[in-house]
């Protein structure tokens, strides 16, 4: 089987944000924190009718419509998301609505779920199985669907949500290089959600910036060696077009650039500049441990990355700065930025992504592009995409509202028999979405 990869790809996201610059000033943070300082530009938001599940009918339903697949042509569906709603009923279970239709039953796989990594587990899991004896030849689908909502606080500005949709099969224009591929998994206690009365984490902020960035060092150093002893020689941001981070928050995406640029200095690779090489040579005695606590370093190895990263990564950027984390669907919604960014020049180029689940979970790997056909094609799937359409249709909220939105829904979460406002004006036709749940909590959607 050859160029096993994404075939197509689709995106939903609530058409409700707020601006960050707004609800900066409304939580009374210092001018340019949100903004500047965890470099976010609006947050997307569910309504009380939206949630993972609606997202994730609209999308599966949108993708399959757009490139006109046939439901009976996927064998294999997996779900990536960290947010619970049936404990032990899969959200796999409620997109097989779709399938109904059509007859399908015989379609494998159910939820993954690591913070932000299940979605990743269920890419690697459908890429697996085309590339396996198992495969039956048919279409795998990975859905990614997550709504990141905090308590009041400091993480409350880096939440967001949405839904991504992605078709795995072979001969795909963006395609897995399976040889390389890097994972490191530890036990830490850096996010989680023991409250299961409770749809917020708990969080140690600090911690989970450190564990995130070690995973990537860790990641990265065993991406290069996998590399090198493969083809030779050595591996440095040079063999690759695009750096695609899993993103929080942009922020933390330009200090892992610059950790990656920091990593190439120590391992002497010619990526380095003799210029970048003075900058960061007052670091090089530091230990591993050393090195995270470094503001300096941090500082230096932004600097000397400045330039890199407006090529590389910047166009990555323009959704997650757009909606902010969706958890499971970040990573995914950074690769379709640079596709709808960039999809008449990928052709033979080289993507890197980076996956980050905290508690954690994290994996490096690397995807190779070509043009495709159609439908199947970048161009296609760009226009499938429509991020500008989508973007410029969504409805500002003022922080007032968002938090009041907030509110209803701790007071839902886990709730039964209720009965949502069905408030669907802003909800573009198609979308799914919440009209109750039963006194058995049985959830009920409709399609606008
Ligand atoms: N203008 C410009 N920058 C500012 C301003 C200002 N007025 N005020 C603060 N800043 C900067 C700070 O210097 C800092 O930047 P730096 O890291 O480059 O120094 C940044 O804004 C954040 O401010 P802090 O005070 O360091 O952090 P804060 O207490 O606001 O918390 C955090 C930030 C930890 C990211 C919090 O939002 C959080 O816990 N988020 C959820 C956890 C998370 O996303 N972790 C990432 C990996 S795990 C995952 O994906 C869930």
């Amino acid at each position: 089987r050859k160029d096993v990869g994404i075939l197509a790809m689709d995106i939903y996201f609530p058409p409700s944000c707020v601006q960050q610059e707004a609800l900066e000033a409304h939580d009374g943070a210092s001018k340019g924190k949100y903004t500047i300082g965890l470099g976010q530009d609006c947050m997307a938001f569910c309504s009380e009718v939206e949630d993972v599940i609606s997202m994730s009918l609209t999308v599966v339903n949108s993708l399959l419509k757009k490139y006109k697949v046939d439901p009976k042509l996927i064998g294999r569906l997996e779900v990536g998301s960290e947010t619970v709603i049936d404990k032990s009923k899969s959200i796999k279970t409620w997109l097989m609505q779709i399938f109904e239709e059509s007859g399908n039953t015989d379609i494998e796989g159910v939820d993954s779920s690591n913070a932000c990594y299940g979605g990743t587990a269920a890419l690697l899991n459908c890429v697996n199985w085309v590339e396996s004896n198992s495969w039956d030849g048919r279409y795998g689908l990975v859905v990614c669907t997550d709504s990141a909502v905090y308590a009041e606080g400091p993480a409350r500005p880096t939440g967001g949500a949405a839904a991504i949709a992605m078709l795995i099969g072979p001969n795909a224009p963006i395609s897995f290089e399976s040889k390389y591929r890097a994972s490191h998994m530890a036990h830490v206690y850096d996010f989680y959600k023991p409250d299961l009365a409770s749809e917020y984490p708990v969080v140690d902020g600090k911690l989970s910036q450190t564990c995130y960035l070690m995973a990537l060092d860790s990641c990265y150093r065993q991406f290069c060696n996998k590399y090198e002893k493969i083809v030779g020689k050595q591996f440095s941001i040079s063999d690759a077009e695009y750096f695609v981070f899993h993103s929080p928050y942009n922020k933390l995406v330009q200090k892992s650039f610059a950790r990656l640029c920091y990593n190439d200095f120590m391992r002497n690779c010619s990526s380095i500049d003799d210029d970048a090489k003075e900058k960061l040579q007052p670091f090089s005695n530091l230990t591993g441990e050393e090195s995270y606590q470094s503001r300096d370093l941090e500082k230096a190895s932004q600097q000397v990355a400045k330039h890199l990263y407006d090529i590389k990564v910047q166009p990555s950027t323009l959704l997650p700065k757009q909606i902010g984390n969706m958890y499971t669907a970040s990573l995914y919604a950074a690769l379709a930025s640079v596709l709808y960014n960039k999809h008449d020049s990928l052709d033979g180029q080289r993507i890197v992504m980076f996956s980050y689940g905290s508690g954690l979970t994290s994996t490096m790997f690397s995807l190779r592009l070509n043009n495709g056909q159609h439908p199947f094609s970048l161009s296609n799937i760009a226009s499938v995409l429509g991020v500008t359409e989508k973007l410029q249709s969504r409805h500002e909220t003022l922080p007032e509202k968002f938090i009041e939105t907030l509110k209803l829904m701790e007071h839902r979460y886990g709730a039964k028999d209720f009965e949502t406002n069905k408030d669907t004006s802003l909800l573009p036709p198609g979308t799914f979405y919440l009209t109750h749940v039963d006194s058995m909590y049985r959830r009920f959607y409709d399609q606008k």
